[in-house]
């Protein structure tokens, strides 16, 4: 069961409540202990359960983009072998942090999201980004596309510079090991559906470059080997080209 606390501004909860049950409630003495709360405020949207809190903050990013070329991701992308203002489809977008790091290397990025609760999360993060100055040139960048990806990229008009994969949540390891924000996530995780297929979507629509991001040791998504690897502690990027014709 999850809440939706309405608490001084409403939103369309038609989407999470085809997948979740749901119960809408406008106090928060209505809420029972330990549930998992989906807030909805004037200052924006945030999943809660207990004491853990989570809320998309694009801004906890901006440190990072002082130092982008020290990213993995950007590493693996090499965005200047790209033209100025290229498309990158992030399929699995989650929360955007990864598509956040494409847009600040000057992408335009599509960042496709089937979760209804972190698609409407990240909608709001978004949202509060456009109205940041600092944000705001970056998350001009980045349009979310709540949905599947694997139809999505298939129905694209545009050709596509860049695809970027990330499909799952890290594994399930002792809650006390990960991050407060995952615990969370994977209490609405529906697990990557098919990896195969997406992978599929993405080669046949053939990008200039393909990455997928994958645990350090874990095996190459449906065994494709990849053109060259950027390892890091924890996680590896599997990175394919595929030249125009
Ligand atoms: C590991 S998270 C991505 C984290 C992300 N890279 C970031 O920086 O925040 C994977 C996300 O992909 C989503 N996802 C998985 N398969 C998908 C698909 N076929 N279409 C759209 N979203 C998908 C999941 O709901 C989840 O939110």
């Amino acid at each position: 069961m999850m809440y939706v606390f309405f608490d001084g501004r409403t939103e369309d909860v038609t989407a999470i409540e085809a997948q979740y049950p749901l119960t809408c409630v406008e106090h928060a003495s209505e809420i029972p202990d330990g549930e998992l709360v989906l807030h909805i405020a004037p200052e924006g949207i945030s999943l809660s359960s207990g004491s853990l809190e989570m809320h998309g903050d694009f801004r906890t990013m901006l440190p990072r983009v002082g130092k982008l070329s020290q990213e993995m991701l950007v590493k693996a992308v090499k965005p200047k072998n790209f033209p100025e203002g290229a498309l990158a489809v992030d399929a699995t977008a989650g929360m955007g942090e990864d598509s956040f790091l494409l847009a600040a290397a000057g992408f335009r990025v599509k960042l496709f999201e089937y979760n209804p609760v972190i698609a409407m999360l990240l909608a709001d993060s978004l949202r509060r980004g456009l109205e940041d100055e600092e944000l705001a040139e970056i998350v001009g960048r980045m349009e979310l596309v709540p949905g599947d990806s694997i139809g999505g990229i298939s129905n694209m008009l545009e050709p596509i510079d860049l695809i970027y994969l990330d499909p799952m949540f890290p594994e399930r390891q002792k809650s006390g090991l990960i991050k407060k924000k995952f615990q969370l996530l994977q209490r609405l995780e529906r697990p990557c559906d098919d990896e195969d297929a997406l992978l599929n979507a993405a080669v046949a629509a053939r990008p200039t470059k393909l990455i997928i991001k994958r645990p350090l040791k874990g095996p190459q998504l449906a065994g494709l080997k990849p053109g060259y690897t950027i390892q890091g502690k924890a996680i590896r990027y599997d990175c394919f080209a595929f030249p125009r014709e």
